[in-house]
């Protein structure tokens, strides 16, 4: 039996980096997922396709995390597709980086906006989907939920205030929501990945000089693949999990052990 098998998964920001890591490995786990993209329709279809060709289920949805119709939406045509949801990978983010001197109020809002009210949108839809719905026929949790927060939720990045800010409120959303709802079976986790080789993080992983002074930030010694989240996200989703509730999960090659201090201090 596969881990995910007869489940129904929807990942935000699905069409891409890790988020397209997620969708495929919860697909090949037995899932039909629901890939939601805002923009790169082309690139979420040719997700969909490979994940049918595999075999799997795959349902887009076009959609901005940071608009309330927009998810609202999302979430209607999921459930009625699928009947009902257990698992909400709430994924999809951005860097606007700048530094606190000239970082506009624009690039502010747009980080925040996506990447914490975007998670506050998908999770209330989810946990009122969770809740409607009772319990799954298949897994002891009536419904679970992934947030994709960083390092960053714990280490502070200067000339990203935005995105440290919107990972730190991401850590006490989740460990709220955990805290508040964790009774009616709904189990949530976060997710806190180092440096993942993605559209994200181009700039540096493309730069060879950038790619070495990032790598001396990674004990382990090699930047990240989406598959490597993908392959946890897969377990902490799973029963082998079931209880697993209100953690961080840090994959991230030991970024977060302050590999400075490793032979200085
Ligand atoms: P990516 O740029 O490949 O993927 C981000 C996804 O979010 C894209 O599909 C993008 O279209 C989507 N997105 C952005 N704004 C959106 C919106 N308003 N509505 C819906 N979707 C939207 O980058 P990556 O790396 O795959 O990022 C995924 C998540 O992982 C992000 O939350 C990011 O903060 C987080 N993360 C990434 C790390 C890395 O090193 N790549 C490390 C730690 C966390
Ligand atoms: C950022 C990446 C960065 C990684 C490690 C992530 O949250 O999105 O750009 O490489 O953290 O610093």
């Amino acid at each position: 039996m596969k881990p995910l098998e007869g489940q129904k998964a929807l990942v935000t920001g699905g069409n891409s980096g890790i988020g397209a890591g997620l969708a495929t490995a919860f697909a090949k786990a037995g899932a039909a997922v629901g890939i939601n993209f805002h923009r790169h329709a082309a690139e979420a279809q040719a997700l969909a396709d490979s994940i049918r060709s595999d075999g799997g289920e795959a349902l887009l949805l076009q959609g901005d995390v940071s608009n309330e119709a927009d998810v609202q939406c999302m979430f209607k045509t999921f459930t009625d597709k699928f009947g009902r949801i257990d698992i909400l990978a709430a994924n999809a983010g951005l860097q606007k980086d700048a530094a606190i001197t000239s970082m506009t109020l624009e690039e502010w809002r747009t980080v925040i906006d996506t990447n914490l009210t975007g998670a506050f949108l998908c999770a209330r839809e989810a946990i009122r989907s969770f809740l409607a719905q009772g319990p799954s026929p298949v897994s002891p949790a009536t419904g679970k939920i992934l947030f994709m927060s960083s390092v960053h939720q714990r280490i502070p990045w200067g000339g990203h205030v935005n995105y440290a800010t919107a990972k730190g409120g991401m850590k006490l959303l989740m460990e709220t929501l955990a805290q508040e709802v964790g009774a009616k079976k709904i189990r949530i986790n976060g997710i806190a990945p180092g440096a993942i080789k993605t559209p994200i993080n181009e700039e540096v992983w493309s730069d060879p000089e950038k790619m070495n002074a990032l790598l001396k930030l990674i004990p382990y010694g090699r930047i990240g693949e989406p598959e490597d989240v993908a392959r946890a996200a897969v377990w902490l989703a799973s029963d082998d999990a079931d209880y697993v509730h209100g953690t961080t999960l840090f994959i991230d090659g030991g970024m977060s052990l302050y590999p400075g201090f490793g032979d200085n201090g």
